[in-house]
């Protein structure tokens, strides 16, 4: 008879060969962890994006909560997804491919517990592990959350998911490699108020709340578009959400949720990135799928910098239209504010600006790991720990470096850099196409957690590089 522990041994096997094969299948054209780039040529083309690496990852997690199956649209061919798709399957959840291309269908009815060594062997480099807690305990009456991944731009806790967690009922453990989870009595809606408007916590409060037992009250809420759309899909399936102007939000559980039809809000964190792309490479690059509603702010900096943008009804032409780039000042907030993801990107044009720039990063304490690269192939950026150029923030005199001040113009000269982290990588990437002469790209494999096919948009755009395995 076997044990718990073979059983555990046998779960964990077959998840590492159904991962290995699912990556080895998604990585089959992307097998590559090194790049050599010769940059100085404008990127030029169209591309297009897909669903949100941002609301997917957490639309796919929602499907949980349905008595019926759901069909998300739009979904991105990126490890994110996939690592996601492989912790849903270990939990019982049926994933298959639509009729379009881009769809997935999401089938709970047979959800059940999956062994630690089989959700510990899929989660790897993901938070999003974090956000099936409030699904699995409504379901299962219990959850195991392991020890959470994600790009190292700061300590990354989960406080904030805990205590709505325990405020919603829940009992948690912390184990060697992960927390155990349990609801004895069941899930209770709660007044809870977050101590920053986290997005992540945020997602998890919905993700509880909506089949909780009464009404939750979310003060100071993240209210991010790809909150929003979760909102939509959540509405869609029969919660009751309500989206206060002051960021309040309220939900009101019910007894049961069916399964959506959604197709995911485009992903506007991509779409930055390649704008970034064709302002720093002299480039002109049409982003298909960008609507201008969730990239307001990010169009007014675009603007100021010396960009220009025509907004079309199937996307958005990013352009640079000659002369010279001017400084900014950047202060990366939560939404409506400018996206701390869009920094990365946007701060290799900073360096071809001909003055000062500064970006004061408020929402992660260390997301400035990228510029060391930078400042090696030839730009003049120093890291600095007091909050320059906007208001005092939660890291002020705390000792973390997180405003930067970029002198421009600088020539950049190729060099080999490596990927720190998913935008960060993407950042290098620009530079590498921005320099004079030749660089080598490596750990590039980061970058398809968020970036679908980006090696192939390359091409499209009619950059000048080789891959190496
Ligand atoms: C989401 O991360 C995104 N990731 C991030 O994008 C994005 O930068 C961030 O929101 C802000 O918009 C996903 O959606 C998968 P937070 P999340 O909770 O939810 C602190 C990318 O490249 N905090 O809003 O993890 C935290 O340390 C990624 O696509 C706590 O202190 O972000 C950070 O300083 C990068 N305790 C701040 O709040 C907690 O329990 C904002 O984090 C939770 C968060």
């Amino acid at each position: 008879m076997s044990t718990v522990l073979d059983e555990a041994r046998a779960a964990r096997e077959d998840a590492l060969h159904r991962a290995s094969a699912a990556n080895h299948g998604a990585a089959v054209g992307m097998n590559v962890d090194k790049v050599t780039i010769r940059g100085g040529r404008p990127l030029v083309g169209r591309i297009e994006v897909k669903g949100a690496k941002n609301l997917v990852t957490k639309a796919m997690v929602a499907a949980l909560l349905g008595e019926t199956p759901s069909l998300l649209k739009d979904v991105p061919n990126i490890s994110d997804v996939r690592i996601v798709r492989g912790l849903l399957e270990v939990h019982g959840v049926k994933v298959t491919e639509g009729d379009e291309p881009g769809d997935m269908i999401l089938d709970p009815v047979d959800v059940e517990s999956a062994h630690f060594a089989a959700i510990d062997a899929h989660a790897g480099s993901s938070r999003i592990p974090i956000l099936f807690c409030g699904p699995l305990l409504h379901r299962l009456g219990e959850a195991f959350i392991p020890d959470l991944g994600g790009c190292r731009i700061g300590d990354r806790p989960i406080d904030f998911h805990l205590e709505v967690l325990r405020k919603f009922g829940a009992v948690v453990e912390k184990q060697p490699n992960g927390i155990r989870m349990s609801a004895p009595n069941g899930l209770k809606g709660a007044k809870l108020e977050l101590p920053y408007p986290s997005v992540g916590a945020t997602e998890q409060v919905l993700l509880t709340a909506v089949r909780a037992d009464g009404i939750t009250e979310l003060k100071n809420a993240a209210i991010e578009p790809e909150i929003m759309d979760l909102i939509h899909i959540l509405q869609k399936m029969g919660a009751i959400i309500t989206v206060d102007t002051d960021r309040v939000i309220r939900i009101e559980g019910v007894d049961r949720l069916e399964g959506y039809t959604h197709r995911a809000l485009f992903d506007r964190n991509e779409a930055a990135s390649w704008a970034a792309a064709a302002l720093a490479t002299q480039g002109d690059i049409f982003v298909g799928g960008a609507r201008q509603p969730e990239m307001l702010t990010f169009l007014n900096v675009f603007r100021k910098v010396g960009g220009a943008f025509d907004i079309h009804d199937d996307g958005i032409r990013f352009y640079h239209p000659g002369g010279d780039l001017k400084p900014v000042i950047i202060e990366t907030d939560v939404h409506p504010g400018f996206m701390t993801d869009w920094q990365q990107p946007l701060v290799i044009a900073l360096t071809q600006a001909h003055g000062t720039s500064i970006v004061h990063e408020t929402v992660y304490e260390q997301r400035f790991g990228f510029v060391d690269a930078l400042v090696k192939m030839g730009a003049t950026i120093q890291i600095h720990r007091e909050c320059l150029g906007g208001h005092p923030c939660r890291f002020g005199q705390r000792n973390f470096n997180h405003s930067a001040v970029i002198t421009g113009p600088t020539k950049l000269y190729g060099a080999d850099i490596e990927v720190p982290d998913l935008r960060g990588g993407f950042s290098h990437l620009i530079a590498a196409l921005t320099a004079e002469g030749s660089s080598t790209v490596s750990n590039v494999g980061i970058i398809s957690r968020g970036y679908e096919n980006f090696i192939t948009k390359l091409r499209l755009l009619g950059a000048d590089f080789d891959l190496e395995g």
